[in-house]
């Protein structure tokens, strides 16, 4: 069963990236069968990153993280998308067999446009170069957030048309898997996103993790009277780390007005500093061995080339290009 998933290095991971995406990636290295290979999306990222430095500093925090959150480069192959061409050769012949209504519905089109980032084709464009990542190295299951969702189903579409076009069963139709927790809300009570401003970075602490546990935003009731549980946001993401007691325990202050949010926040506070603790002490030991990293990148390069050269060849052929090799 092969398994694949992809992140944008657009800036510090977050408390969405870890449980709608990095958390399920992690545990699925340990199923029997499961095959699994993630990247960092820096073709994705060019979209709104046009910096080098940038870029490549936003690359290598994506890989500490994944590293340090328990990403085993011995079970799982690592890689850089740019360090994998093939992927935009494939974009180009899956982009002659879409057609434009299908990327016209793209939801994340829409919002990320809405949300002021420039329309270029590029960005248009995006929902076929994610099928590419995954078609390419024939991914069963791809394991996402909520707002993916969408681009996983137009991926399994894509393959239907490139089998049909060419008449050989080449490409694979992948499945979504959505985490148990696949919309967390940001500050503001909207789906936390690096590009919403509106987010709690996994290895954030002290002064900074406080500020921003204690700026979430909430609704405003008088000292003693019950807080709301339904849509509350300090509530939502306690449930991510409490025990079935603990939250039980917090609900119930909620509805007896003991809690006011000060002190609420104060708890989830604790929580999230508590549970990255030991990744942040990992990651602060990669850091002092940057070539180990480059290693695992290296290496992740070479067995997920082996891959996608052999389906680029196979797609060569079918179109009738030929194969290079
Ligand atoms: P962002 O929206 O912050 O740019 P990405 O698009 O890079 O995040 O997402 C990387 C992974 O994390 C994807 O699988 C995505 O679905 C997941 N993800 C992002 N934000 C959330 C969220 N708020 N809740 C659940 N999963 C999320
Ligand atoms: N589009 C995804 C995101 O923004 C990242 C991504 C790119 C991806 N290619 C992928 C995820 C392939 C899964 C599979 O989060």
């Amino acid at each position: 069963m092969r398994i694949l998933s992809g992140v944008q290095p657009t800036g510090k991971l977050h408390l969405g990236n870890y449980f709608g995406a990095v958390r399920q990636h992690v545990e699925l290295q340990k199923e029997v069968g499961a095959d699994c290979f993630y990247f960092i999306a820096d073709y994705h990222a060019l979209t709104t990153i046009q910096d080098a430095a940038t870029l490549r500093e936003h690359s290598l925090d994506v890989t500490l993280t994944y590293l340090a959150l328990g990403l085993d480069p011995e079970r799982s192959v690592f890689y850089r998308q740019s360090d994998v061409p093939e992927v935009t050769e494939l974009t180009w012949m899956l982009s002659a067999v879409s057609g434009m209504g299908l990327l016209e519905r793209a939801h994340s089109y829409k919002d990320k446009t809405a949300k002021g980032i420039k329309p270029s084709v590029g960005l248009f464009v995006y929902p076929v170069l994610m099928a590419s990542d995954i078609l390419i190295v024939k991914s069963d299951i791809v394991p996402v957030g909520q707002d993916q969702q969408q681009h996983v189903e137009m991926a399994q579409d894509m393959a239907t048309s490139f089998n049909a076009a060419f008449g050989r069963e080449v490409l694979v139709r992948p499945e979504c898997r959505l985490s148990a927790t696949p919309k967390v809300p940001g500050t503001d009570g909207a789906k936390m996103s690096k590009s919403y401003n509106n987010i709690i970075e996994i290895f954030e602490s002290g002064k900074a993790l406080k500020k921003n546990v204690m700026g979430i935003k909430t609704s405003s009731v008088n000292m003693g009277d019950p807080l709301p549980t339904d849509g509350d946001t300090v509530l939502e993401l306690y449930k991510l780390f409490a025990s079935a007691d603990e939250l039980a325990e917090m609900e119930q202050d909620y509805r007896k007005g003991a809690i006011g949010y000060g002190d609420a926040k104060k708890r989830l506070l604790a929580k999230v500093d508590a549970y990255f603790a030991p990744a942040r002490e990992r990651r602060e030991k990669l850091l002092a061995d940057l070539s180990y990293v480059e290693d695992v990148l290296r290496d992740g390069a070479r067995r997920a080339g082996e891959v996608t050269r052999a389906t680029i060849d196979e797609c060569r052929e079918v179109t009738g290009f030929g194969r290079i090799r």
